[in-house]
């Protein structure tokens, strides 16, 4: 089966960057959103994303203009997927919307498209039959795209087999690292990680052991990275990461996700609304005085 179009559902974070991404890499992509404002913020991150790659000489200026070309923005979800071979689903993370979205799309899908969610903790098997087609259905889950490039291919029990290396070459078209995953699991590889990394800087700063900086200093200089986990967080996005933490029972989990809501209540849902934990374009841990 050869893919050309791509129907992205969702026009947030990733639905942005999953649509930008396969733009670029030549495909016709179709977003749907059932909001405008979304759907045009994603339009203003996605030419922030190619100015960014044009300073870096990672895309031309021609090639910038004809990737925005291929892409259509829309609320009319027949539209949107009419002629998909594929849909990379990146609604909200709340499994009550995603099971909704899944049958709406299973209704008016055409025959031949193949339905990938991009859920970070939930499970494909938890809205593949709202789909009406589980054997068509099956985890594609993105990172950050542009920084972070690994996709992960994660089939549920009821997943066509045939579906896996379609997946696998469309990730590696597209400029991802694809990893497969044998079975379901909450988080797949990396975010099951990078779960217990977040709990644990939570748990330091709900239980006052240390500040922000200093959980996020600790990280960065003893494993030379860019960012600590409150950093990821503000790129994740607050409401997001508040998601999967409130939905986890545990005492230290409820904790960390009340204090997320505080942020969030005020607006502060990270880099995408210019606060977090920290301030953007400039957040603190990016000035080499940060780690000194
Ligand atoms: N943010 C990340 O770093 C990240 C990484 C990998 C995967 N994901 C996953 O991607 C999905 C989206 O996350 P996000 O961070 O982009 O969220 P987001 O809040 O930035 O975007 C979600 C979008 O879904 C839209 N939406 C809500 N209900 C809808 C519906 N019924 N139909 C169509 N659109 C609808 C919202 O209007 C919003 O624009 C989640 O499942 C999340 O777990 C997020």
């Amino acid at each position: 089966m050869k893919i050309e179009n791509v129907c992205i559902l969702g026009a947030g974070t990733l639905g942005t960057r999953v649509g930008l991404q396969s733009a670029i890499s030549g495909y016709n992509v179709s977003i749907y959103d059932i909001s405008q404002k979304a759907l045009d913020g994603s339009f203003q991150v996605m030419k922030k994303i190619l100015h960014q790659l044009k300073k870096s000489d990672l895309i031309t200026e021609d090639a910038s203009v004809e990737a925005l070309a291929k892409i259509h923005f829309t609320m009319d979800s027949k539209k949107a997927v009419a002629n998909a071979d594929l849909i990379s689903e990146s609604v909200t993370e709340e499994v009550d919307i995603k099971k909704k979205v899944w049958k709406q799309f299973g209704e008016i899908a055409p025959e031949k498209t193949i339905f990938t969610t991009n859920t970070s903790y939930m499970l494909a098997s938890m809205f593949a039959e709202d789909s009406g087609r589980p054997s068509k259905f099956c985890a594609f889950h993105f990172h950050d795209v542009f920084y972070s490039r690994v996709v992960d291919i994660m089939p549920h029990p009821g997943t066509d087999e045939s579906l896996i290396p379609i997946l696998e070459d469309f990730g590696r078209s597209i400029n991802q690292v694809p990893v497969f995953v044998k079975k379901e699991n909450p988080g797949y590889i990396f975010n099951s990680m990078l779960l217990a990394l977040i709990g644990a800087a939570g748990r330091l700063l709900t239980n006052e052991i240390a500040e922000i900086e200093a959980i996020d200093k600790s990280w960065m200089v003893n494993f030379h990275m860019p960012m600590g986990p409150f950093g990821i967080l503000d790129s994740i996005g607050l409401d997001t990461a508040w998601h999967v933490t409130h939905n986890r029972r545990d005492s230290a989990s409820q904790a960390f996700a009340a204090k997320l809501k505080k942020y969030i209540d005020q607006g502060k849902l990270g880099e995408k609304t210019g606060e977090g934990f920290y301030t953007y374009p400039n957040p603190s841990y990016k000035d080499p005085d940060f780690i000194k």
